[in-house]
């Protein structure tokens, strides 16, 4: 390892308006050395996530990101040191690396997965995003077959899990995604009966178009006007999985949230629920024998935006906050 690098990516300040490269810098220096009870790291594949730029804000469900540290976020890496028992160079492991090469970390922060291939599987439709999806739709929205769902960043890495699994389920199934080459990919390659591109105006109306009959479950993934025009066209004991609010992330969060929402609750009965994929984690396993029945069936398709090299990671966050992502987009190192 002597003459090995670790390069590594620093929030050099954070932003108070949109974030851009100018609050990103490069360093690198000497791989760490794992202490007792750690394992050094090699980083294969770092996850870009829209929850990246809400960890700039302020402590979240995890402590803030702050200025001059690394760039916190999830990673699948390999061992390659270990003083740490259970862990072994070669083994597999998803933990909170950071935008970097390499990582020392205390065991009891990794998570052990089998080698599978390709190992991107492992941030996507076995990852975060696909276990997000499926407890988020499956245990918070909890939809019946002959249901109406409608998901939001319906084109995303959660949000098009969430849409083929409703259809598996049985459901009709309303996408909302930004730009019509977005909408047409949900309808022609994921099978959704619908979709609504937000950027085109008039949400309300495309959405009332698109669900003739009301919403039973909404997959909120972006919160703000969209979640509002969904509100309005909920049915009678409706459900709302709040999953998360990329609307109000990047830049200065808006000053009203939805309008009518609490009237709208009582009077529709509705549960609005949020959720952390976390708190699902011992049901893992059967998630993950779901998800992997569907994708060898083809009922599942997997799609994943993979992008390479470290020093693209900035750039590759910024674009995901601006849409440019279908499916699961990830940093390959
Ligand atoms: N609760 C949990 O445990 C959990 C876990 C993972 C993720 N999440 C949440 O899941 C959501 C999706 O995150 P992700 O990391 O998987 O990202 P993603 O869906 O792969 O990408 C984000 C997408 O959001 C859309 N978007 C950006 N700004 C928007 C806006 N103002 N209004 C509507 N859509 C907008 C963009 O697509 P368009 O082109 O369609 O605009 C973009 O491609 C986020 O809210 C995230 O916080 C929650």
């Amino acid at each position: 390892m002597s003459d090995t690098v670790n390069r590594q990516i620093l929030l050099a300040e954070k932003p108070s308006g949109k974030l851009g490269l100018e609050h990103f810098k490069q360093t690198s220096s000497a791989p760490p050395s794992p202490r007792d009870g750690e394992v050094l790291l090699k980083v294969r594949y770092i996850s870009l996530d829209a929850a990246n730029r809400a960890w700039m804000h302020g402590a979240t469900y995890r402590s803030a990101v702050e200025a001059n540290t690394v760039m916190a976020g999830g990673g699948i890496a390999e061992v390659v040191d270990s003083k740490a028992s259970g862990f072994a160079p070669g083994d597999i492991v998803f933990a909170d690396t950071g935008w970097q090469d390499y990582a020392a970390l205390p065991a009891k922060q990794l998570t052990k997965l089998p080698r599978i291939e390709p190992l991107s599987h492992l941030l996507s439709v076995f990852g975060i995003a696909g276990l997000t999806a499926y407890f988020g739709l499956l245990d918070v929205g909890k939809p019946k077959a002959g249901e109406t769902v409608a998901v939001s960043a319906a084109a995303g890495s959660v949000g098009s899990i969430v849409g083929q699994i409703a259809k598996i389920k049985g459901c009709r199934v309303i996408g909302i995604a930004g730009g019509k080459d977005k909408c047409n990919w949900l309808t022609g390659e994921l099978g959704f009966d619908a979709a609504v591109d937000y950027k085109d105006g008039a949400t309300f109306k495309a959405l009332r178009a698109a669900a003739p009959d009301g919403i039973d479950v909404y997959f909120d993934n972006v919160g703000g006007d969209i979640l509002e025009a969904c509100l309005s066209l909920m049915n009678l004991r409706g459900r709302i999985a709040c999953c998360g609010a990329i609307s109000q992330y990047d830049g200065v969060p808006s000053a009203h949230g939805p309008r009518g929402v609490p009237g709208l609750i009582v009077v529709k009965r509705l549960i609005m629920q949020g959720f952390i994929v976390m708190d699902f984690m011992d049901q893992r396993e059967r998630a993950i024998a779901d998800l992997q029945g569907w994708v060898a069936s083809g009922r599942l398709k997997v799609q994943e935006d993979i992008i390479d090299g470290l020093e693209n990671t900035p750039r590759a966050l910024i674009g995901l906050l601006a849409g440019e992502n279908r499916g699961k987009r990830m940093v390959r190192l």
